[in-house]
């Protein structure tokens, strides 16, 4: 195991991730703060009523708790995570009336094909060690009509995305090109593909075609 997920298994991470360490680290890597990761993702992922949302590799339920909040009755979010003590944080402090949380690996999900009505994955693809199949896995379980949204790590197309690459490789971490996410979305036969980049982070989001 390398040290990136070494470090997302240790219950000393998962105590400060969601007041401290998320808010410093995504602020550097991509200028923006949590409460507009927040609310661009209910925006991205169209959320609104009876949902069933899919937060993958959840971590202490920082997103899916408040994801949940714009759900009505019958509406439910559903958080999985592979670290057991980033799952214990998140039924600590971020259970609720329309949000649980399930243990499980991103790259095979246990869920039927077309599940949920919206699917996302926040700050996780590049800590996975196999992405692209992750990625696949979240469009299985998407239902036909439904949204998907990712952010991830990005780099440049230069000396310095390469530089940066290989630095960020050393610790376990992948940097994505401006290609791979949105290519994969498509050669799925997914539509309305968006993607925004900020500094170090990249944010794709899609429509399940009916
Ligand atoms: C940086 S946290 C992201 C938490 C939250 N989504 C956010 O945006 O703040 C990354 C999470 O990915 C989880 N993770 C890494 N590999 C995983 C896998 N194969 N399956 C499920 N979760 C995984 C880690 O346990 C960790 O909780």
């Amino acid at each position: 195991m390398n040290l990136a997920r070494k470090t997302m298994n240790a219950p000393a991470l998962a105590a400060v991730y969601e007041r401290a360490w998320r808010p410093a680290v995504f602020y550097l890597a991509s200028g923006r703060t949590t409460g507009t990761d927040r609310r661009d993702a209910v925006d991205a992922l169209r959320l609104r009523g009876p949902q069933k949302v899919l937060d993958l590799a959840c971590g202490p339920g920082n997103f899916a708790h408040y994801l949940s909040g714009y759900l009505t009755d019958g509406g439910f979010v559903t958080g999985l995570d592979y670290s057991p003590a980033m799952l214990a944080k998140a039924a600590a402090d971020n259970a609720g009336p329309r949000v649980g949380y399930v243990r499980g690996d991103a790259r095979t999900l246990p869920f039927a094909d077309g599940t949920f009505d919206a699917v996302c994955c926040f700050g996780a693809l590049y800590l996975i060690p196999d992405p692209l199949a992750a990625a696949r896995e979240m469009i299985r379980v998407l239902r036909p009509g439904g949204r998907i949204a990712i952010s991830t790590s990005f780099r440049e197309d230069n000396l310095f995305g390469t530089v940066s690459t290989a630095a960020a490789g050393l610790s376990g971490l992948r940097l994505f090109d401006r290609d791979t996410f949105p290519d994969l979305f498509a050669a799925a036969g997914l539509i309305d593909i968006d993607q925004r980049v900020h500094r170090f982070m990249q944010y794709v989001d899609a429509t399940r075609p009916e």
